[in-house]
């Protein structure tokens, strides 16, 4: 079984392709379980089934939510030593620790975890100075090693290996024991979303592509001409979906997003 998380795709993309290699079938996401008041997640293995966990790299951490899913989730016929787990997060460049926080999490369950992989896609994240998407080159560059990447990542799951293979980068704890909190903390309010009211055309795609329900789209100008705009509610991991999906580019972050550029993943 595969449980998996994606704001933009990639990580969709990654753990479609690792099904295809490891021949498995069940492939869960996660997405429904995020939104404010989900019903936990509850999951059955069989025996000596694998289980693994994909998502991005927020941060040099989880993305804010996914703790939260993975700590309320009840798993039924978990056998430490017969069923193998493992997480495989995508990241634009390095995870940091973000796999001693994922054990943390999974210790809480009562999961003892294997294997920890990371795979490098296209970068999403645009809102701290100077990050930007990958140019096109690079970008195109990643999407296609991704897949061999994918299936020797597989070929270590079938042989059941065990350890963190994933790429730390530098001062991992600094990153994910310092940065991470803050980020969590400071840097993943929705107040300054807005969308441009010329270039917004209210199809609802921003409702659409939040994975943790926060857009709703409200009625404008009633009365004159009637234009339905997103309006966020407050419940934001700033995945930045919303602003990559949005049709016409009209989803803005304040100045953060002035001169910055778009990516979901097209595969
Ligand atoms: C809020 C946020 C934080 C991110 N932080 C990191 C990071 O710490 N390290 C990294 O290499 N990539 C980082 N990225 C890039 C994503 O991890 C990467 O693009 C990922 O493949 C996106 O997956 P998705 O399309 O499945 O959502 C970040 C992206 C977002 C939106």
């Amino acid at each position: 079984m595969i449980l998996y998380f994606s704001a933009t795709g990639n990580s969709r993309y990654v753990a479609t392709v690792l099904a295809q290699a490891l021949g498995e079938q069940t492939l869960v996401d996660l997405r429904p379980y995020m939104k404010g008041g989900a019903a936990p997640l509850t999951i059955t293995l069989s025996a000596g089934e694998t289980l693994g966990f994909v998502f991005p790299v927020h941060s040099w951490g989880m993305p804010k939510y996914l703790a939260e899913v993975f700590t309320n989730m009840s798993i039924k016929g978990y056998v430490a030593g017969e069923n193998y787990t493992y997480m495989l997060s995508t990241c634009g460049d390095d995870v940091g620790y973000l796999p001693k926080q994922w054990n943390r999490v999974m210790q809480k369950v009562g999961i003892a975890t294997d294997a920890a992989f990371s795979v490098s896609m296209p970068n999403t994240y645009v809102l701290f100075p100077g990050f930007d998407v990958d140019a096109p080159a690079v970008s195109d560059r990643k999407l296609a090693d991704a897949p061999a990447a994918v299936r020797r990542i597989a070929d270590r799951i079938v042989a059941r290996e065990k350890g963190d293979f994933t790429h730390r980068g530098s001062v991992p704890a600094l990153k994910t024991n310092v940065i991470y909190p803050l980020f969590v903390r400071y840097a993943t309010s929705d107040k300054s979303f807005r969308a441009d009211a010329d270039a917004c055309i209210g199809c609802g795609q921003c409702v659409q592509s939040c994975p943790v329900g926060n857009i709703t789209l409200t009625r404008r100008n009633p009365g004159k001409e009637d234009k339905y705009m997103p309006e966020w509610q407050g419940r934001c991991l700033t995945c930045m979906a919303c602003y990559h999906y949005c049709p016409t580019h009209a989803i803005g972050y304040g100045s953060k997003t002035k001169g910055k550029h778009f990516y979901t993943c097209p595969l």
